[in-house]
């Protein structure tokens, strides 16, 4: 039994950089969490210079406040009486489970007409192939990325199970 154990540690410690890599969640906001921005632009501004994958998950701690998931013409007007998503909970996660757009709104009245709203592309697990030396490298790479992303998929369930076992 405690070889065992031992030999799961190892496993899960060998793994752990991959899980770092492949299951990544973002904090919203950073340390102020989701509230009214500084400036209007800001959310976007953040979501611009990270690059989000299928299944990722973003994370918005707030207080007094929630989170709703809207069409491109519900953010638009700030509104939306049937959101895809909502929640209010003060400690939200929401996978962003598909390539393309999400579209992230405040639901209290006035805080998305001040910036409190935030558009996520996610992007395409694989780019198309192309016929020189070096994109087959990197459709290489991709492929060998994707097997490893899937593989690592898996490991995520495993540690999880992991940690119930001991
Ligand atoms: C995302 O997660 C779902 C369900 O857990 C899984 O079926 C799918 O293969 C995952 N996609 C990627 C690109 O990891």
């Amino acid at each position: 039994m405690e070889t065992s154990k031992v030999f799961v540690l190892l496993f899960l410690l060998s793994t752990f950089h991959f899980l770092v890599a492949t299951c990544i969640q973002f904090e919203v906001g950073g340390k102020s969490g989701w509230e009214v921005p500084k400036s209007k632009d800001d959310y976007n501004q953040w979501a611009s210079t990270n690059r989000f994958k299928v299944n990722d998950t973003v994370h918005f701690s707030y207080k007094e406040d929630s989170v709703m998931v809207v069409t491109e013409d519900e953010y638009d007007k700030c509104h939306s009486a049937r959101p895809i998503f909502f929640n209010n909970n003060g400690n939200t996660e929401y996978k962003l489970a598909r390539p393309g757009l999400f579209y992230f709104i405040s639901g209290v009245k006035g805080h998305c007409p001040r910036g409190q709203k935030m558009i996520i592309k996610v992007l395409e697990p694989a780019s198309p192939p192309q016929p020189s030396i070096d994109s087959q490298k990197k459709n290489g790479a991709a492929a060998m990325a994707a097997a490893v992303s899937s593989a690592t998929v898996m490991l995520c369930v495993v540690s999880f199970l992991a940690v119930f076992l001991f």
